[in-house]
């Protein structure tokens, strides 16, 4: 029987998409035979009522010297990380002399690098050396290592107690939450503040977004979630704000237990959460039931065009589509290749379902019939980018929130 990884409850899975290989795992072909999978399947804790994964591959197979997710590679995104950091400036370095802030997870400097050119005293913290790489280029302090308490007492030592740590997208990555914690909690000077966004689950169980479930994702928190697990080392949620990146996230402030007044925003998410269920194991069961109707639909749709002779290609190869290919039994026999822009990707095969990955040129010059469009998060910068295709008639196919062609 598995564990919760928060607060130790028993857990059971609700569902199994099947075995999964690592997400970011894009394969060159003499890479086949040795391919790794993993079961994947989420549970509910309705103790401490946090989603997670039962089994997660080791950090060391999906965070490398080789790792494929370069955060930079939406424009939107960086207008985001800009506008994300000028909220931690505004809300909580102002009035600070010579702040200093760490991030957990800082990839390729997307969201440091405007700390770096205002001046702002800082430190990234991002295992994958590649993209950690290109944030030192660019002068972005970093250091290549797992962030868990012992890190922080180094980071402690060094260069002394932290205004604000940092992290979007990351923090639901680490299995060992009570660890993060723990380094959070003792990072932080008494007013310092710990600010995180991930997807949110609240819309992966409205939009039955199953795609958010793949390995790196070992939790999809709710504020109910994380309230509780930060909660256990002495720090208190006291303000919530939803994000619409990632297809609907949130982002959640902690400080230390008494040190800020709560927002009312945080009843009232803890209240919304409540009448959505995201505390009720029943919610979970519907979900299910969701996914298997999503799963057939796309198929279904997919199957049939290719009886038509259409030519059908994807557009993003993103994490995400990891769990709709290889859960919808999705091949290179429904889709010809899947357009992305991450050299890195380029002239592989995508994990499991072994699809081609090519370039954007490739989809310029050789439009398909159909796009299914794996990167639905970034569908209002795609469209706008790609006008042409619909206007050649060309159409795009999504599946969140259901399956349909636009
Ligand atoms: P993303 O949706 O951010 O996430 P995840 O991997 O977390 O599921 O990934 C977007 C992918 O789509 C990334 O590989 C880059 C690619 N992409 C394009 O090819 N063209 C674009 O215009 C955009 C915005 C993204
Ligand atoms: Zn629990």
């Amino acid at each position: 029987m598995a564990k919760c990884r928060v607060c130790n409850s028993k857990i059971e899975p609700f569902m199994s998409f099947g075995k999964m290989p690592i997400a970011n795992g894009f394969l060159t072909l003499d890479q086949l035979s040795t391919e790794y999978f993993f079961e994947l399947s989420p549970a509910f804790c309705s103790h401490c009522g946090m989603f997670q994964i039962i089994e997660q591959p080791e950090a060391e197979k999906m965070f490398h010297e080789n790792y494929a997710f370069f955060s930079s590679t939406s424009k939107y995104m960086q207008k985001h990380f800009k506008e994300f950091s000028e909220y931690v400036r505004d809300s909580f370095l102002i009035d600070q002399i010579d702040p200093f802030l760490v991030e957990l997870g800082s990839n390729d400097g997307i969201m440091l690098r405007n700390f770096k050119e205002a001046g702002v005293r800082h430190l990234g913290i991002e295992p994958s050396v590649n993209v950690a790489n290109i944030a030192r280029d660019q002068g972005i302090t970093t250091i290549s290592e797992f962030f868990d308490l012992e890190l922080a007492k180094r980071i402690v030592r060094e260069h002394g107690h932290v205004d604000a740590v940092l992290s979007a997208n990351v923090m639901c990555h680490i299995p060992n939450i009570n660890s993060v914690a723990e380094g959070v909690a003792h990072l932080l000077k008494p007013a310092g503040v710990l600010v995180f966004e991930d997807p949110y689950l609240g819309d992966v169980i409205s939009k039955i977004s199953y795609d958010q479930i793949y390995d790196e994702h070992v939790f999809l928190f709710s504020a109910t979630s994380v309230s509780w697990a930060f909660g256990q080392h002495g720090l208190e949620l006291i303000d919530v704000s939803p994000q619409i990146t990632h297809g609907g996230s949130m982002r959640y402030i902690f400080a230390a237990k008494g040190s800020y007044p709560v927002s009312p925003n945080v009843t009232s998410i803890l209240e919304k959460e409540k009448a959505q269920g995201l505390d009720k194991a029943e919610t979970y069961e519907i979900f299910k039931q969701g996914c298997e109707n999503s799963r057939k639909a796309l198929l279904g749709l997919l199957e049939e065009l290719r009886r038509e002779g259409k030519r059908v290609v994807g557009y993003g190869a993103t994490s995400k589509s990891t769990t709709v290919t290889n859960y919808s039994g999705i091949g290179p026999e429904h889709i010809e290749f899947i357009s992305d822009t991450t050299p890195i990707k380029q002239g592989k095969l995508t994990p499991g379902a072994h699809i081609p990955v090519k370039s954007h040129e490739d989809f310029i010059n050789n439009k398909p019939d159909y796009a299914l469009l794996f990167a639905w998060n970034h569908a209002k910068e795609i469209f706008e980018k790609e006008e042409d295709f619909q206007k050649q008639g060309g159409k795009w196919i999504t599946f969140v929130p259901r399956v349909e062609i636009i």
